[in-house]
């Protein structure tokens, strides 16, 4: 069973019971349970959310982190598993894993070797995006406000933000407008699966006077 906590893009951090019912089903069908974290350092609405997942099962479990979330850096291409669960089924798993990354895809030594310097040295630009990231939240919460037809989705954590927005044209073609008229580029929520139209994602990244301007044209034209 694969996890994303916090989902992209919603945001939801998996909870304790969900984590108790998919361990149970995990175990009567010894399945093992793959976390991907990958955004769990970015938290916004979620007061304490679950995190290391894979540390805290009890079946074969398997968290992912890496250098391109936690620190900003993609194109290091540095990530990590904690693995967890019964010590005999999780050995087992380690040793598969450490043969399939040395034949396939093996990481780079110098990456290896910055590695704690770059965890160290990356909190300071964790806590720029982080801080980047609520101050974008709250403007487009600040501007949808002004609109009574949108609403910005409870956002526990992650890089985006979901926002319902009048379903007066197809998402696709919102989105297609959206860019060549306003050149803003959004995600449309059919790309996610999300059960009915209209959703728009947006990134939470850009440089907050950027978003700000962004966020007010969207609410703009989508209302129009
Ligand atoms: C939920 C999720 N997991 C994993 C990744 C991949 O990250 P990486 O750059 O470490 O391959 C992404 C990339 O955006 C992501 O959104």
């Amino acid at each position: 069973v694969l996890v994303v906590s916090p989902n992209n893009p919603t945001g939801s951090y998996l909870n304790g019971e969900e984590l108790q019912r998919i361990a149970r089903l995990c175990g009567e069908r010894r399945w093992a349970l793959v976390a991907d974290e990958v955004f769990a350092d970015y938290p916004l609405d979620a007061e304490h959310p679950l995190t290391d997942i894979a540390a805290r099962s009890d079946v074969l479990s398997f968290t992912l982190a890496g250098l391109s979330k936690s620190v900003g850096l993609p194109q290091l291409k540095l990530g990590w598993c904690i693995a967890g669960g019964p010590a005999p089924e999780r050995d087992a798993a380690l040793a598969a894993l450490e043969l399939i990354a040395d034949s396939y895809l093996s990481v780079g030594t110098p990456v290896q070797v910055a590695a704690r310097s770059l965890l160290e040295a990356g909190a300071s630009i964790r806590t720029a995006i982080q801080e980047r990231i609520r101050r974008n939240l709250t403007a487009l919460r600040a501007v949808a406000g002004r609109y009574p037809a949108c609403d910005v989705l409870r956002t526990e954590g992650g890089w985006s933000a979901v926002l319902r927005v009048p379903a007066t044209r197809s998402e696709e073609q919102l989105a297609l407008d959206l860019l060549r008229t306003e050149r803003i580029l959004v995600h449309p929520g059919y790309f996610f699966d999300f059960p009915r139209e209209a959703y728009v994602v947006v990134s939470l990244l850009p440089p907050h006077h950027v978003f700000e301007d962004a966020s007010a044209r969207l609410l703009q034209f989508v209302n129009a």
